[in-house]
């Protein structure tokens, strides 16, 4: 029975909560290891989830969510090319989906998400084809060892947001900058890799039990701040054909649209651009900035519900494939803030969902407060608040996360 303006939801939806290794775990040894935030923090204990996920599974079942995606961590796994993988460090992996397992929640596993083991890196990264065999053939160890327990699998997460930031911004580990040719190239070698692991994923699955592949694809809607500037236009358009369209084409164009069972949406926002400068707080614009022009933005980028539903819509038309929205949050301490966007972004879903989209469902960025990349600790994405002053690192529900598991419980965005 639908309760009067409620926004009801398909069944089978998953109301679900994302997190990444490098941000959470802690007791890592990749390339974000040695590497410190603008605000001075680093990952090396981060969230302690590395020795307290018991808890945080706990946590998924109090706020009654259905999946949890999760990444798996290549460099705690594999100690060289071609090596068996660690036997303690993926008995704690196995343990983790147990836990979910046993909690009903349905895992989905991400097996890149912005970090390779140091033997990788060593080598030149994904600038060097060799990633490829390593990655796939990691992938195919990790899926004898863990298929029984999984069928959702995200290949990459972020291509674009990746190269970009290792090979163009220098926001990333190795930090490099301006290197078109090899942003194309990482590109290039990530979509070969994502098409042979998802075929070796799928081979895995049987009629009753298939797996499900994709990969995570952040969509960020590039715009001119002034739409008759020609530069504002130049930079919003460049940088929607290199991080849209050219790492959408190299993933999905062609016989690779057939690899993936699903498409994986990462959806924040909008960045515009004023003289090719992105106008955004995590691009260094002020406030009082933002302000001037009627940005509303979170403590990240601009906010842009009405985008999700063109994004659908789009991906509909072009690929007719399944999405997840494998992450969708607001940075911010305004907790009222945060419940209205999210309220904003899930009505804007409902509608596409009634008018055709297949989404199948959602995922929050994120369950924890925890180390977002460059930034450290200062943007608070989490339901959870975590105390990084306290060793026990205890975890405290904000005022969204009681939201978020009332929506995730009826399977409905309630009436205001
Ligand atoms: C996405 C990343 C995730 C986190 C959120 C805020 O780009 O996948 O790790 O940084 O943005």
């Amino acid at each position: 029975m639908n309760a009067p303006g409620e926004r009801r939801f398909p069944a089978g939806f998953l109301w679900g909560a994302a997190t990444s290794p490098t941000q959470i775990e802690g007791h890592l040894d990749n390339e974000w290891t040695h590497f410190t935030a603008h605000d001075g923090g680093n990952c090396r204990v981060a969230c302690d989830s590395y020795h307290r996920y018991a808890e945080d599974v706990d946590w998924l079942a109090r706020l009654g969510l259905g999946a949890y995606r999760l990444g798996i961590e290549w460099s705690r796994l594999q100690p060289g090319p071609g090596a068996p993988l660690d036997r303690g460090e993926l008995d704690r992996y196995l343990d983790q989906l147990d836990r979910l397992r046993a909690r009903g929640i349905t895992p989905m596993v991400v097996l890149h998400h912005f970090s390779n083991p140091n033997w990788i890196n060593a080598a030149g990264g994904w600038n060097n084809p060799a990633a490829i065999p390593a990655y796939v053939d990691y992938v195919t160890r990790l899926v004898a060892a863990i298929g029984g327990r999984v069928t959702l699998w995200n290949t990459f997460n972020e291509p674009d947001t990746y190269a970009c930031m290792t090979c163009l911004l220098g926001a990333y580990p190795p930090r490099h900058q301006w290197r078109f040719r090899q942003f194309r190239r990482v590109i290039r070698h990530m979509a070969r890799a994502h098409a042979q692991a998802g075929r070796i994923i799928r081979a895995a699955g049987t009629a009753a039990r298939p797996m499900q592949v994709g990969i995570a694809k952040n969509w960020t809607f590039f715009e001119a701040c002034r739409r008759f500037s020609p530069w504002d236009r130049a930079a919003a358009f460049i940088a929607h054909q290199g991080f849209n369209k050219f790492v959408l084409n190299a993933f999905l164009g062609g016989t690779r649209r057939r690899v993936a069972t699903f498409l994986g949406l990462n959806y924040y926002g909008r960045i515009r651009f004023h003289h090719f400068q992105a106008m955004v707080p995590a691009g260094g614009t002020p406030r009082t900035k933002l302000d001037d022009f009627g940005f509303v933005c979170d403590d990240m980028v601009e906010r842009y519900p009405a985008g999700l539903g063109k994004i659908l819509a789009y991906f509909r038309r072009r690929f007719n494939l399944p999405v997840y929205i494998t992450e969708h949050g607001t940075a911010s301490t305004d907790e009222p803030f945060r419940a209205a966007d999210l309220r904003e972004n899930l009505t804007v879903l409902h509608d596409a969902i009634a008018a055709g989209a297949n989404v199948k469902g959602f995922f929050y960025w994120s369950l924890l407060d925890n180390f977002e990349w460059q930034f450290g600790y200062t943007k608070k994405f989490g339901l959870l608040a975590v105390d990084f002053n306290d060793p026990a690192r205890p975890r405290t529900p904000k005022p969204l996360a009681e939201a978020y598991a009332r929506i995730a419980r009826a399977n409905a965005l309630p009436a205001v």
